[in-house]
């Protein structure tokens, strides 16, 4: 099953040059705890590698990477006008946010285009234009590494917060996701919270707007935002949005009247990172391979043959020079592997 020194750099979306020891790709609970068995058996590091899309990958993998390929989209449960769908980790998330328009199943258009598989959706509760993937989630089915069963995991026991869950804190390496159930509706319900995405479809005309106008939208904005992987290497975001208490973020807006933040759930003010390294003069900055994306700050970049040490350098600077400015110390958002 393992295809040895595996080139991953299709594989991973800063598109670096990267190798794995062991490559497995699987489709069948049988063969995951076969690997599985033969990983404890030698004693090797595991990464279960997604869409790539989070992650920064080191250039050589020791021990074992598997990709988890469970395709398949089912409605599992179809009540009125709520349905339980039910879609496999290794399917294309943005291939199913459009399987889910076709099927009239609404409440994750907001979430169009966002890359990488259903499976790393819920590590980090993907969340983008005032919806994250909690809002629709009914439950998952893992691989418990621990008890070596599959195991059925609902809402609550996610844990899941901004950007978080607990198969990226708590439980890191526990669960092997293997499918993800949604609840969605067949009634659509446009979430337009997030002012740049009303602006833009209630722009057009006066007409309500309709599930493939939001998704569209959301198509559009994204693409006029971020850089597509396969064309500019990168992973999405690349810091988090700080959150501060409301005493800093005053004193911040004191001094900076246009910075740009709003209050969360929890009565804390969430900071666009992407404003604090715009302002700190980032935009479009080049470091030898790498560079600060120039339509949106928060996005890093690699520019054809850069490295995760560049990254990692150009990184650096850039907490250090918004740590200085604004007093306030960005979080790295993807996982760097190995640590
Ligand atoms: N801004 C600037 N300069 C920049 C970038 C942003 O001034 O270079 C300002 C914008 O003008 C805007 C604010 O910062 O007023 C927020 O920017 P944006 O709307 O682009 O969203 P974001 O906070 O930068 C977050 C998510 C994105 C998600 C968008 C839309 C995080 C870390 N990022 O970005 O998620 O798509 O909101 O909801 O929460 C990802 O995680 O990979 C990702 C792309």
């Amino acid at each position: 099953m393992w295809e040895k020194e595996f080139n991953l750099t299709d594989r991973n979306s800063f598109g670096f040059n990267v190798k794995a020891e062991n490559y497995a790709a699987i489709t069948q609970i049988d063969t995951l705890e076969s690997a599985l068995a033969d990983i404890a058996e030698n004693n090797w590091p595991l990464l279960v590698l997604g869409g790539g899309s989070n992650l920064v990958l080191r250039q050589y993998i020791p021990g074992a990477v598997i990709s988890i390929a469970n395709m398949g989209i089912k409605v599992l449960a179809d009540d009125e006008d709520l349905a339980i769908v039910e879609v496999g980790a290794g399917e294309n998330w943005h291939h199913f946010i459009g399987h889910l328009l076709e099927m009239g199943l609404h409440g994750l258009e907001n979430l169009a285009l966002i890359p990488g598989n259903v499976g790393a959706a819920p590590v980090q509760n993907i969340g983008a234009y005032g919806v994250e993937l909690a809002d629709c989630f009914h439950s998952l089915t893992a691989y418990d590494r621990q008890t070596q069963s599959l195991v059925q995991l609902s809402l609550d026991e996610c844990d899941f917060g901004y950007r978080d869950s607990i198969f990226k804190s708590a439980e890191q390496g526990r669960y092997i996701i293997w499918n993800v159930r949604f609840k969605l509706s067949s009634v659509f319900v446009p979430r337009l919270g997030y002012k740049a995405l009303a602006d833009y479809v209630l722009g057009k005309d006066n007409a309500p707007p309709t599930a493939h106008d939001v998704y569209k939208a959301v198509c559009d904005i994204r693409s006029s935002k971020l850089p597509v992987p396969t064309e500019i290497g990168n992973a999405g975001s690349f810091f988090e949005n700080p959150v501060v208490a409301e005493k800093q973020y005053f004193e911040l807006k004191d001094k900076y009247p246009n910075l740009v933040g709003h209050k969360d759930s929890a009565g804390l003010y969430k900071l666009a990172a992407g404003w604090l390294i715009d302002q700190a003069g980032w935009k479009g900055y080049v470091h030898a391979g790498v560079g600060v994306y120039d339509k949106q700050a928060l996005v890093l970049v690699n520019r054809g043959k850069g490295t995760v040490d560049e990254l990692t350098e150009l990184s650096e600077m850039i907490f250090d020079s918004v740590k200085q400015k604004f007093g306030i110390s960005l979080c790295i958002e993807p996982r760097f592997y190995p640590a």
